[in-house]
């Protein structure tokens, strides 16, 4: 190769990823141009994650909002597919990256996506209030098209095991001190009590906001894009994931199926009957 095709091929090459993220040399680190020697010891967890998602440090503030959405769902318990999914492969002999991976796979649109789908709905309705509709007409409006595309369960309300969501009144309370202390503008707070108040119009009965309502809240407050939504829930839940999948590698255990062999499920298919030759 002549001397001008081995410099355009290296040119090529070094074209072929690009990224605002991270800068790396012999003996350099920078993230958003910040030395990582300089963050090491003096930004949090979630206020990296902010960094390298929205590629400038938050406030301590917002970062303390970020951290409370991301603390409260790290685990909801080994009845949670995802971690009963964790704990299974473990005792099916696959190390921690294997469970962790497997569990984190079916954090998908039924199972971990409700919070990604509210951020999309707040999100509609926000844009109907940019557009000039008072916020009673835009929730009505964004409930309705959201019904008519997705069907009549809303994402980010109700809940199997709990009347109230512990979770959420504290998250909600959290956002209104942050909008008491300028950190947010309290919009998305409002919206999400607003969509509670109009479903609870149109049930006769409250079905609260959950988990994945209020840390919709957080992060649309926080300006994260609903794309990231599920991102952010999987980067907390895998906390829990972990620590499931380490204490069953702690407990032992063989080829643990979803319920002990003695419960029996249900056979729903042919009776009994003789195979003819
Ligand atoms: C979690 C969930 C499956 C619980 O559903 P459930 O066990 O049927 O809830 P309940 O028994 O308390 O409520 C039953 C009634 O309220 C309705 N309801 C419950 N959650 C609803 C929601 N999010 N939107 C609209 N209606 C809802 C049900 O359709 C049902 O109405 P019906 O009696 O007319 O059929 C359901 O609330 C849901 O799918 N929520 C949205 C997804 C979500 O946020 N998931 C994350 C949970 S942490």
């Amino acid at each position: 190769m002549t001397d001008q095709g081995s410099a355009d091929l290296l040119q090529k090459a070094t074209q072929w990823w690009s990224t605002d993220i991270i800068d790396m040399k012999p003996g350099v680190i920078r993230f958003r141009g910040f030395p990582i020697e300089q963050l090491i010891g003096r930004v949090s967890f979630p206020q990296m994650i902010w960094l390298m998602l929205k590629g400038d440090l938050p406030s301590a503030e917002q970062g303390a909002l970020l951290e409370a959405a991301l603390v409260s769902a790290v685990d909801h318990g080994p009845q949670a597919p995802s971690i009963a999914i964790g704990r299974m492969a473990v005792t099916c002999g696959l190390p921690l990256n294997g469970a962790m991976a497997s569990a984190i796979n079916v954090l998908d649109d039924i199972h971990g996506g409700a919070g990604e789908q509210c951020m999309e709905l707040y999100a509609d309705i926000a844009r109907r209030q940019d557009a000039g509709i008072e916020l009673k007409a835009a929730i009505q409006q964004g409930l309705d098209d959201f019904a008519a595309a997705n069907g009549k369960i809303v994402p980010g309300f109700g809940h199997r095991f709990h009347p109230i969501d512990p979770r959420s009144p504290r998250l909600l309370e959290l956002v209104d001190a942050a909008r008491r202390d300028n950190v947010v503008s309290g919009r998305f707070a409002e919206i999400g009590r607003g969509v509670e108040a109009e479903m609870q119009q149109r049930k006769g009965r409250k079905i609260p906001m959950n988990i994945d309502g209020a840390t919709a809240v957080i992060y649309s407050e926080l300006g994260f894009s609903p794309a990231l939504g599920r991102g952010l829930f999987i980067l907390s839940r895998s906390v829990g994931i972990l620590a499931h999948a380490w204490e069953q590698s702690q407990q032992g255990g063989r080829i643990k199926g979803p319920m002990p062999p003695g419960i029996p499920y249900r056979y729903t298919g042919p009776g009994p009957r003789d195979f003819a030759k």
